[in-house]
């Protein structure tokens, strides 16, 4: 299946004589397969009489060899899993883990976002992946989340994308619209040595309007018609991950503090904060030493951390 697609990725047409050539099936085997195809992997497949078939959109696939060559960590690979967090976990669950681990899914039919929410991830089209994190010194994990959003956002800025901007707690935005989610899992007791699953989403390829999403989105292809090859993207990211993660000032969200709020989209800006049934309102002053977000609220100076906040702008902004 992963040799059909691969002959498909250009978006070009491929004839079914031509295909089962190169595959040494019949041509009515091409055709079942296709079928097979589109079915597990969602993708849409045109048929056009006499041109043969094409792929919706062009597609650069995962590279395992490329990517066990240039990631700073050991990778896992995988087609299709429900949730590149849960395989972590379930990783986790079996065996002692004392390196960190990354694991990384064409597809994901369970992919998890903040607050219960899902995370819709199609085939082949953004990056889906987790980093297994074992964590000695449960100091590190204060911030943490906000220093990975930095990492994704250096990585992207390296990537030549500078106008990628941080939304407190982690999100990244890109023209207002999310480009990518991150969700820390935490596995173990922090005062007794624990792991932190560290899941992180970018919408890379993905165009169009996408059912199951209730919120303002983007990707990084934008309006553009070559696929951004997502290998070179997830190799990006990792590096900053590992360069924040290992760096002498590693978790210590406040040696980062001021590139953080730099890089802030709402700094100075009226939000409301949710939490749960309640919201409050204020002024983003920024963020303390330990990741939290400081809000002026009627002259008063209030901080809030957890992760079932949301924040959004205040209509009057
Ligand atoms: C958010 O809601 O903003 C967080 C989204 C996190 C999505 C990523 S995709 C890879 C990893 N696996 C999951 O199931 N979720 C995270």
């Amino acid at each position: 299946m992963h040799e059909l697609l691969a002959l498909l990725s250009d978006g070009a047409f491929h004839s079914g004589e031509r295909l089962g050539a190169l595959l040494g099936v019949s041509r009515s085997a091409v055709w079942k397969r296709l079928l097979l195809l589109e079915e597990s992997t969602g993708l849409r497949i045109h048929k056009v009489r006499g041109k043969g078939y094409r792929l919706e959109q062009p597609l650069v696939l995962l590279d395992s060899e490329r990517l066990s060559r240039e990631l700073p960590y050991p990778v896992r690979v995988l087609t299709e899993v429900d949730s590149t967090n849960a395989e972590a976990l379930r990783y986790l669950a079996v065996g002692q883990v004392n390196q960190p681990m990354l694991f990384v899914a064409e597809q994901q039919t369970a992919g998890r976002g903040r607050r219960g929410r899902s995370w819709v991830s199609p085939y082949g089209v953004n990056l889906y992946f987790s980093l297994l994190l074992p964590v000695s010194d449960s100091s590190r994990l204060e911030g943490l989340s906000l220093l990975v959003g930095l990492a994704v956002r250096r990585a992207l800025v390296a990537c030549g994308y500078p106008s990628v901007e941080l939304k407190w707690p982690n999100d990244l935005l890109l023209s207002g619209g999310k480009v990518a989610g991150i969700l820390l899992e935490l596995a173990g007791d922090p005062a007794d040595g624990c792991h932190v699953v560290v899941g992180i989403g970018i919408n890379v390829n993905m165009q169009g309007a996408k059912a199951g999403i209730d919120q303002a989105w983007t990707a990084l292809i934008g309006a553009a018609e070559r696929p951004v090859d997502r290998n070179l993207i997830l190799i990006a990211v990792a590096n900053a991950l590992h360069e924040l993660l290992t760096a002498d000032s590693a978790g210590r969200f406040a040696a980062y503090r001021d590139e953080w709020e730099g890089a802030h989209a709402w700094q100075g800006r009226k939000v409301c904060l949710s939490t749960g049934p309640q919201s409050v309102y204020g002024i983003v002053l920024g963020v303390d030493d330990r990741g939290a977000l400081r809000l002026m609220c009627d002259g008063v100076e209030r901080v809030y951390s957890g992760g079932e906040l949301s924040l959004r702008l205040s209509d009057d902004s």
